[in-house]
């Protein structure tokens, strides 16, 4: 799959275009940017060909894809640009800050018949698939709570994280994947209680956050995300009669073996190794698998589209209901 990429983002430079140049199943076509020097630099480590600017890149005939890492508050735009231009298209999380948008782009993708994938990695970790089944097998006996957390240190100020035009903010950036973590695990069927949003000093946009929601079942669901904060990548299920905990749950290195600790009543703590798995590529050849197979013409649900649109609107909801709380000093 000839892929083309819109920005020279570092997530692209670190994470995915050595996934995309590794795999036999994708090769990194071209790549643009704003600016000619950091195109061509890019171009250069991958062997690929600079573009300048994004709307050159999807003119190109030979692209049959596209990569979008560019800002949140700009993949609505290209995203959009790049499915009428015919490309099947894989964007950085969160795929829009709308979830009208995120509902648009998806029967835009399936009326012209492409792919349309967000970029969220760790659902493609077989780790999860391990702790779901732990639980569905009644190791902690009946499900409670659900406590999930992605907390990151601060960036450099001119981050575009920081950057309300560009849709920064903790909440879209972190909080998408404790958030995401809770709809893979219980399920779609998930309503918002309440959210908190703060920002830290000298902030425009939310730093740090946490939200409350609850399945059909009443299972607690607590969401704790932030920019400025000590590193937190876990989660824990609670049950009736034990807990499970999963650390590095949102971004193991392709190397790392998993460590599900499971905690029962007995007194019994088992740890439970889980296989290393490289999540990027598994995106990767997953996306370049979706395309190869094709959208089904009966327009049959897709369960990834399906965790995306609820994640929109529970985004959202928090981000709604949530006051902006600007703690003093
Ligand atoms: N899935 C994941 O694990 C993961 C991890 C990190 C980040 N992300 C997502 O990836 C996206 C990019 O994050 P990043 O950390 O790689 O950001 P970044 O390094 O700042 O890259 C953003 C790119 O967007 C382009 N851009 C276009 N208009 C811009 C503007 N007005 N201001 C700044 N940049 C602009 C720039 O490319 P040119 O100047 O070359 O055109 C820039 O290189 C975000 O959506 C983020 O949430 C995902």
């Amino acid at each position: 799959l000839r892929i083309g990429v819109l920005g020279c983002a570092d997530i692209a430079r670190r994470r995915m275009l050595p996934a995309m140049a590794a795999s036999a199943a994708t090769e990194v076509y071209a790549v643009a940017g704003r600016d000619d020097e950091r195109a061509r630099e890019l171009a250069r480590s991958f062997d690929c060909r600079p573009v300048h600017g994004y709307r050159a890149l999807l003119d190109l005939a030979d692209v049959q894809a596209v990569y979008v890492p560019l800002p949140a508050a700009l993949h609505a735009e290209w995203v959009e640009a790049a499915l009428r231009a015919g490309k099947h298209v894989l964007a950085e999380k969160p795929l829009t800050t709308d979830p009208e948008r995120t509902r648009a782009l998806f029967a835009l993708a399936r009326e012209l018949g492409l792919v349309l994938r967000e970029n969220v990695m760790f659902v493609h970790h077989g780790q999860h698939t391990a702790v779901r089944e732990l639980v569905a097998d009644g190791a902690i006996g009946r499900l409670r709570g659900f406590h999930a957390a992605f907390t990151v240190p601060r960036r450099p100020d001119d981050d575009i994280r920081y950057r309300r035009d560009l849709g920064g903010g903790a909440l879209f950036d972190t909080g998408v994947y404790p958030l995401r973590a809770a709809l893979h695990l219980l399920g779609d069927d998930l309503e918002l209680v309440g959210a908190v949003l703060g920002a830290g000093p000298g902030r425009e946009v939310d730093t740090f956050g946490a939200a409350l929601l609850r399945d059909a079942d009443g299972v607690g669901v607590q969401l704790t995300f932030g920019l400025e904060d000590a590193y937190r990548s876990r989660y824990e299920l609670w049950g009736t009669t034990g807990r499970i905990t999963l650390d590095r749950a949102f971004t193991p290195p392709a190397d790392h073996a998993p460590i599900a600790r499971l905690e029962q009543d007995s007194g019994a703590v088992t740890e439970i190794r889980l296989p290393a798995e490289d999540q990027v590529r598994n995106s990767v050849e997953r996306f370049a698998a979706a395309v190869r197979v094709g959208v089904p013409a009966d327009g049959a649900d897709d369960p990834q589209e399906a965790a995306v649109l609820r994640q929109a609107v529970l985004l959202d909801r928090i981000r709604t209901s949530a006051g902006l709380v600007q703690p003093a000093g």
